[in-house]
């Protein structure tokens, strides 16, 4: 069995002030990781984000899109236990109508992000250390009006089963959220559409409810702790179709 104990691990979560990332920071301290560091660009938002969580979570105030930024950070940290990469900005528009320098900015931000993130990160993990990508459930089910998302998905999707190879035996694998009720969707959807949106998401979706930023921590927990699982990518969509 070659499932890992948090307890005394050190976690960097980019993304960390709000949704996915947030949640996943509370999950592993309460199960004992000894310092969990929480980056993103806010100072403000991490600054309240870390308070949340206790002592045991640091923050650092970078963009993900900044090589020289990415570097520096983790020019400052050894011995990482797990890196998970859940930075992104978003951005929708069919092809023939989005701004191609929104679409350029959307590989910057998730993309690149996140290669810069592992590029930098990769090399302070510890023997027994992995990273956690971060996709998202159109890069296998089309829909009109993210094409550029969904493009960026399956290029991340298709980097963590090659790095899985590169940097072995560390671990590499990405997690494949479906539509997550965080606030993401605050930037295109005002609190009553959220709440409209999602009811309808939930009633449509086989297990009958709409993903929680809770739901996809505990499939990174999975990545993170399986010493068995890497090159994987893994869907928590409620069954979305
Ligand atoms: N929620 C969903 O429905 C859904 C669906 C599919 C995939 N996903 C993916 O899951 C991951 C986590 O999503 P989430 O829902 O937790 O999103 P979220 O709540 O928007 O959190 C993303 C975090 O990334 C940070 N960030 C954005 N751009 C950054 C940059 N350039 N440099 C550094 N930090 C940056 C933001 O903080 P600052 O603005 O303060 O920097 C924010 O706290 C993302 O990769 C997202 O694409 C989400």
């Amino acid at each position: 069995m070659t499932e890992q104990s948090f307890v005394g691990q050190k976690i960097v979560i980019t993304g960390g002030a709000g949704g996915v990332g947030l949640a996943l920071g509370r999950d592993l301290l309460e199960r004992g990781a000894e310092k969990v560091v929480l980056t993103g660009r806010d100072k403000d938002k991490l600054v309240r984000a870390a308070e949340s969580l206790g002592p045991r979570a640091e923050t650092a105030a970078f963009d993900v899109t900044n090589e020289d930024q990415v570097a520096e950070f983790f020019s400052d940290h050894t011995d990482i236990d797990h890196l998970v990469t859940a930075a992104a900005g978003t951005e929708r528009g069919l092809v023939t109508e989005l701004e191609v320098a929104k679409a350029r900015a959307l590989f910057e931000s998730k993309y690149w992000g996140q290669y810069l993130c592992c590029k930098y990160g990769a090399p302070k993990l510890t023997p027994r250390g992995s990273i956690v990508l971060f996709s998202g459930w159109i890069s296998r089910k089309p829909l009109a009006g993210v094409s550029t998302l969904a493009a960026v998905d399956a290029a991340i999707e298709a980097l963590g089963r090659t790095l899985a190879l590169e940097i072995a035996p560390r671990r590499v694998n990405t997690v494949v959220p479906g539509m997550i009720d965080t606030p993401l969707w605050a930037a295109r959807l005002s609190a009553e559409e959220q709440r409209v949106h999602f009811a309808k998401v939930g009633a449509s979706l086989p297990v009958g409810r709409a993903g929680l930023a809770e739901d996809v921590a505990h499939a990174c927990r999975f990545l993170m702790e399986n010493g068995f699982t890497t090159g994987a990518t893994l869907d928590v969509d409620g069954g979305q179709r």
